[in-house]
């Protein structure tokens, strides 16, 4: 998040950059949401536009929810019907969609980067949120995550172990988690996965790393398993979903080895019998559809934060 004086929020292109104070406001405001609280009439006026590239569920409509929850115009921005596909780049689509009158603009691309390439070509008044870029940030999920966590396990994080699973190499979502639990203070973070799927640069710094997913679940309490990204089979990354499941699956016998209160969390879609069964999705220790409610709150907390 770029950060004008006054300390007002004018873009949320990353967690790296805000603070923990920051954080934290963003945080508790999102929990009185999460609490019912209202602001109808917070952007009243305000055109909301999801400019998306890439398909999403979860964030493109929590945040399309959020917006309507707080009064705003919502705009929807599909790439495979529009002009786009006709050659028009993204910045003249942004410039477009700017000159019709959209202050807020929640974009998702493929590209590392793109993101915050539309937003140095932002008017004055004009704020994007990141809702994915490439393998680089996922603000607004990295932001659900710790809200999940907070209110399973309370606000002090700095006796937390937890464990991040799978794909790190190409997560965006595991990139921004580490990003905010390192600055919250989590005690002990574990990151475990296949070597071919693990980031050899410095994202993982501070980390205790393993490609032993038993002895790395030993005692956590929050495990954040991530989606295998199927097309890294293609890649020759994986060697076949059997393996996969074998190795770093999320079983019930597997989840013994947790702390008993240990908390799953998936940040979805989740490929069901390959990272996680349905017995522990599905089961009491799962908190992936609070994530999913805490989205809705968090996108309200971070639109309002930006644009009210
Ligand atoms: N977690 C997440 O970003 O999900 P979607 O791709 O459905 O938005």
């Amino acid at each position: 998040m770029t950060q004008p004086a006054a300390g007002h929020l004018r873009h949320l292109l990353d967690l790296e950059h805000l603070s923990a104070s920051q954080l934290d406001a963003l945080l508790r405001r999102a929990q009185t949401f999460a609490d019912g609280a209202h602001a109808p009439a917070a952007l009243t006026g305000v055109a909301v536009c999801t400019l998306f590239f890439e398909p999403s569920t979860r964030t493109r409509l929590s945040f399309q929810l959020a917006a309507q929850r707080l009064g705003a115009h919502i705009l929807n921005f599909d790439a495979s019907t529009s002009s786009a596909t006709k050659g028009e780049t993204d910045l003249d689509t942004f410039r477009t969609l700017q000159a019709m009158g959209v202050r807020g603009f929640v974009v998702r691309h493929k590209s590392d980067g793109a993101v915050a390439a539309l937003a140095a070509a932002a008017n004055p008044g004009v704020a994007l949120l990141n809702a994915g870029d490439g393998r680089s940030h996922h603000p607004t999920q990295g932001l659900l995550d710790m809200l999940t966590l907070r209110q399973a396990k309370g606000e002090d994080f700095s006796k937390l172990k937890v464990v991040i699973v799978g794909d790190v190499k190409h997560s965006r979502v595991a990139r921004s988690d580490l990003h905010v639990l390192r600055k919250l203070g989590c005690g002990e973070i574990r990151v475990c996965g296949p070597a071919s799927l693990l980031p050899d640069d410095d994202t993982l710094h501070g980390c205790i790393v393993s490609h032993d997913f038993d002895s790395a679940l030993e005692g956590v309490d929050a495990l954040m398993m991530l989606r295998l990204q199927r097309e890294r089979m293609a890649e020759g990354l994986v060697t076949s979903l059997e393996d996969y499941h074998r190795d770093y699956g999320l079983t019930e016998t597997r989840l013994r080895r947790a702390a008993p209160d240990a908390i799953v969390m998936h940040p979805g879609p989740m490929n069901r019998g390959v990272e996680i069964t349905d017995a522990v999705a599905d089961g009491p220790q799962s908190r992936v559809l609070a994530q999913v409610a805490n989205g809705v709150a968090v996108r309200m907390a971070a639109l309002e934060g930006l644009l009210a």
